[in-house]
């Protein structure tokens, strides 16, 4: 297979193809994501948690995403690498060009950001500078202290409408992706058909363009917190890691994961 390219994302928004998507924090695991059909690699700061044992993805610096992703992209020869941008690296445009342009240099492919308001402008600074982007709207786990948790987004209509707008902002903006995060399948359905950028699914139904986990999630391990009800253990099923990945990946191509029990109505 050939390697994916940016471009390649808008092809397969408009061919309807299904985007496979795991987290990964290290070369081996990233190789084995890669050599068993895995589209797209992130280097989440959800590390924060897996990685280093926080309790949120606030404590991740730009130096902790860099390390990881400078070790994740020596592992891929396929898969397409997006970083995240963590807490307050993409505060202003200028920090997020300075922490962006880092995440490149180590070998990322698109960086990810949370959220839209003052963000707008920060995704148009960055693409306007050849950094792909990547948006994230719903659940936003750098906004936990103003939740107060960690919950599902979108449940009321003004809610959802504002989601709704958003979506349409961030694409507007320039992103070239979207990550829906605990929201409800109907609305991450709409939000899918309304935008011209594919949109990768976690806890948000399989209508969504792809989906993604948390590499550890995935793979049934003890998070040490409540298991959100989107979490689907493929190890078992798989009987390897390299199992798990195909099962997954075959999974999410013919629209079985997530089922019902695994998205928010
Ligand atoms: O940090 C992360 O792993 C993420 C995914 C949950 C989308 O942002
Ligand atoms: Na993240």
């Amino acid at each position: 297979d050939k390697p994916w390219t940016i471009p390649d994302l808008a092809a397969a928004k408009r061919n309807g193809a299904k985007l496979a998507m795991l987290t990964a924090y290290d070369a081996g695991f990233a190789r084995t994501l890669d050599a068993n059909g895995i589209d797209l690699v992130l280097v989440g700061d959800s590390l924060g948690m897996v990685m280093q044992g926080h309790g949120s993805t606030l404590p991740v610096t730009v130096d902790d995403i860099v390390y990881h992703t400078a070790n994740v992209a020596r592992g891929l020869s396929r898969a397409l690498l997006v970083a995240d941008l963590p807490f307050q690296a993409d505060a202003t445009p200028e920090r997020a060009l300075d922490a962006a342009t880092r995440l490149l240099q180590a070998g990322a492919q698109m960086v990810k950001l949370e959220g839209a308001g003052h963000k707008l402008e920060v995704i148009r600074f960055l693409v306007e500078r050849e950094i792909p982007v990547s948006a994230h709207l719903g659940l936003t786990p750098q906004s936990v202290l103003r939740f107060g948790g960690y919950k599902v987004q979108g449940r009321e209509e003004a809610a959802a409408k504002k989601l709704r707008e958003d979506a349409l902002a961030v694409a507007e903006a320039g992103a070239q992706l979207l990550v829906l995060e605990c929201v409800p399948s109907p609305l991450a359905a709409a939000i899918t058909q309304a935008v011209p950028i594919p949109t990768i699914g976690i806890g948000a139904g399989p209508d969504c363009d792809g989906q993604v986990l948390v590499l550890h999630d995935f793979l049934g391990l003890d998070s040490g917190h409540r298991r959100p009800r989107f979490v689907k253990d493929f190890l078992t099923e798989g009987g390897s890691v390299a199992g798990a990945v195909k099962a997954y990946v075959a999974a999410v191509r013919d629209g079985s994961f997530p089922d019902a029990e695994h998205s928010y109505a």
